[in-house]
């Protein structure tokens, strides 16, 4: 991996670089593959790694991309790196039903911020959204995005939680989450549909992410709240090629599998390092919790194998760029909120 990230575009390619893992994942899979929630911070370079990966493979498949796109530019990127696009409302009945019936389904539609206050789109697409993809494509392999906030607040000392400890999310939106999960399994059990369920915990890259989050706080002098102390960071070209050779595992009833980071890491420390590396003092407000979302990834890396890249190297990236004034996409994590409000 390189010493820095230049611009975006060199971004969008280490993002959508697959691993042999990959190219081997699509290698073996059939058929054609559909992204439903293309448009978001994922979306974009998922379908980009498996464009490269089949064409590596030497696989002929179609790649299809469905958002309501509210910026058109990505749909013309979109198209031009040979990513078929698709513009719905997946909640529009007759729009779903006009998709393409492929084998071979990824879903990332998901609404989190503005979950407070929007209590009932958030369980439409959260929840109810979930069921009429599974009736949609029944005949279909689906990969589905998850969330580590299926998870309660757990002590900083434990390693994170694993995939058999009971879920217990704290608010109405991790809740929803929770809910997408049960839906996925209840139509996986009926119909008999191959499900994994991703449970990531905070993909990163240049633009967003915690680390981003804490980067942008220390340019601008904002104190930074350490209540919540500790979190994972996983670089978004690992979880990538982690989710997509979940293809592979996809079961009935499904499989849920964490994918996160390897360390846990300080915010208190993390912060200080930015600070060194970008040259920028830094203040902190609050004490460390002794607990936190934190999710231990162990199967996925005895599944996929480990992340290619590590944390002190997401943190130089993202100091380097912030310092630079490289672009974010201004969508802040909000991972210091402990009372599950959105
Ligand atoms: N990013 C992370 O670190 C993280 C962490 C944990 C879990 N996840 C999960 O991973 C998934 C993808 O994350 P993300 O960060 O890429 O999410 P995102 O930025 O919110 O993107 C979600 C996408 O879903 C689309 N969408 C939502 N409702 C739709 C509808 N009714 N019809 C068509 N498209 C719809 C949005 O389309 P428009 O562009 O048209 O609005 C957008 O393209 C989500 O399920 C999220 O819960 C992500």
């Amino acid at each position: 991996m390189p010493e820095r990230i230049v611009d975006v575009q060199h971004l969008d390619e280490l993002l959508g670089r697959p691993t042999p893992g990959v190219v081997a994942t699509m290698e073996r899979l059939e058929g054609d593959i559909i992204i439903l929630g293309v448009g978001g911070k994922i979306g974009p370079s998922l379908a980009r790694m498996i464009r490269r990966a089949s064409d590596a493979a030497g696989v002929g498949r179609r790649v299809i991309g469905v958002a309501r796109f509210s910026t058109p530019e990505l749909l013309r990127q979109l198209q031009s790196e040979g990513i078929e696009t698709i513009r719905c409302d997946l909640l529009d009945r007759d729009q779903l039903a006009a998709l393409p019936d492929v084998p071979n389904v990824l879903y990332l539609a998901a609404m989190k911020f503005g979950a407070t206050g929007q209590e009932g789109t958030t369980w439409a697409r959260n929840v109810y959204l979930p069921g009429m993809v599974c009736e949609k494509f029944r005949n279909s392999r689906i990969v589905a995005y998850s969330t580590g906030n299926v998870y309660p607040l757990v002590p900083v000392a434990g390693g994170g939680s694993v995939e058999s400890d009971p879920p217990n999310p704290v608010g109405e939106y991790a809740m929803s989450c929770l809910g997408r999960e049960r839906i996925f399994a209840y139509f996986s059990q009926t119909l008999g549909i191959p499900v994994a369920l991703i449970r990531l915990n905070y993909a990163h890259e240049m633009r967003y992410g915690v680390l981003v989050d804490l980067a942008r706080k220390v340019t601008s002098g904002e104190p930074i709240d350490v209540t919540m102390g500790y979190f994972n960071a996983i670089w978004q070209g690992d979880s990538n090629a982690m989710t997509l050779q979940a293809f592979a595992k996809a079961a009935s009833p499904p499989v849920a599998i964490n994918v996160a980071g390897r360390r846990t890491l300080s915010v208190r420390e993390v912060a200080e390092q930015m600070s060194e590396l970008m040259r920028r003092p830094v203040s902190f407000t609050g004490d460390e919790a002794p607990d936190a979302l934190l999710s231990n990834a162990s199967l996925a890396y005895r599944l996929f194998g480990q992340p290619q890249v590590d944390e002190s190297q997401l943190i130089r990236w993202i100091a380097d760029w912030t310092v630079r004034g490289g672009p974010t996409l201004n969508k802040p994590t909000h991972f210091e909120v402990r009372n599950g409000r959105f």
